[in-house]
């Protein structure tokens, strides 16, 4: 037996070796026969990816983004970038079968600091992959700009049912409004403008009360060897989870929610929101200095058929993942609550 100080602080490492514990779920992505290689970021001198507003993107732009989609959902079953393999990639890291390298327990990426970072790693693989099958190498992810009066309903590129975008299990409200939290009505003329209100109050709300610290922000803090759910962030709470349950069905369970196509525009907009939080003056971010966060790592399916793995550290700046968010106006940064 060792004596001494436990070694305690240590980032979260994912064990490559995924394994569907549970015979109903097929969540692990197929296994790499090659070896697994370190994430390098793409050359900056590629062009940059510029994500837009779902509700606002032209004919041309929905139709790139659905033909690349459709493409995704009719390769076979067993390519890892098959749409519905990479919506697992969401249900395998939801404690379903990744475990925490040389740890007994599985990885639960929600309500956790890496909630944010997480997620940012996943859309970055996915886009770059859609982007590979239409040839694309400046294609860009929409986002859901549901904190906008303009955006908080289903956006139209994703109601039309014969495109790859639509999800049949919806719930058909989310065609009148989203809430963000707390601001359900009935959705009538009358009662709509008080409710897109209520939105950017909780908008507000959840966003400042991410300044005093950035765990209050990001979630709390998860090691190696630490249980799942230590408690997740402002953001994480409301608007992020509002959206995924008022969408409904597939979007409202962990397990399914990638199976939307929405998912991961919604997810956008939660990754615009962290670009937003690092661009305010006034926040606190002390856990950028702390290496447990900073290294801790995942791992992805890319698109030249790798499987890479990618560390918190190499997640901090969009532009150096080769994308940016278009600025569109925020409504509720200086709003009374
Ligand atoms: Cu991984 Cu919106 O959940």
């Amino acid at each position: 037996m060792q004596f001494g100080l436990p070694a305690r602080s240590k980032p979260v490492i994912t064990d490559p070796k995924c394994v569907d514990y549970d015979p109903f779920d097929r969540c692990c992505p197929p296994p790499s026969p090659k070896k697994i290689v370190n994430f390098k970021p793409p050359p900056q001198s590629s062009p940059l990816r510029v994500r837009r507003p779902a509700h606002a993107l032209g004919p041309e732009e929905a139709r790139k983004y659905a033909r690349a989609t459709a493409l995704m959902r009719a390769l076979p079953h067993n390519h890892p970038w098959n749409f519905f393999r990479q919506s697992n990639v969401h249900c395998a890291y939801c404690s379903r079968s990744y475990f925490q390298l040389g740890h007994n327990y599985p990885l639960e990426i929600h309500g956790t600091w890496h909630f944010f970072t997480w997620h940012r790693a996943y859309l970055y693989f996915y886009e770059r992959i859609l982007g590979k099958l239409i040839n694309d190498t400046s294609f860009a992810l929409p986002f859901w700009n549901w904190d906008d009066p303009s955006g908080m309903s289903i956006p139209p590129i994703y109601r039309d049912h014969s495109s790859s975008l639509f999800n049949p299990t919806r719930n058909p409200d989310g065609l009148k409004f989203i809430s963000l939290g707390g601001c359900e009505g009935n959705n009538t003329l009358e009662s709509l403008p008080k409710q897109r209100q209520c939105n950017l109050q909780v908008m507000h709300r959840q966003f400042i009360s991410g300044f005093k610290s950035s765990l209050l922000f990001f979630g709390g803090q998860y090691r190696a060897g630490d249980r799942s759910l230590p408690g997740g962030g402002s953001i994480e709470g409301s608007p992020h989870g509002p959206v995924h349950l008022t969408v409904g069905s597939d979007m409202s369970a962990l397990e399914t929610a990638a199976q939307d196509p929405i998912f991961f525009a919604h997810h956008g907009n939660i990754d615009r929101l962290w670009e937003i939080w690092e661009s305010t003056p006034g926040k606190k971010r002390e856990i950028f200095s702390d290496n447990d966060f900073l290294d801790a790592s995942f791992v992805f399916w890319d698109e030249n058929k790798q499987v890479v793995r990618i560390r918190v550290r190499d997640l901090i700046d969009t532009r150096k993942l080769g994308y940016v968010y278009e600025e569109v106006p925020l409504r509720w940064m200086n709003i009374k609550t």
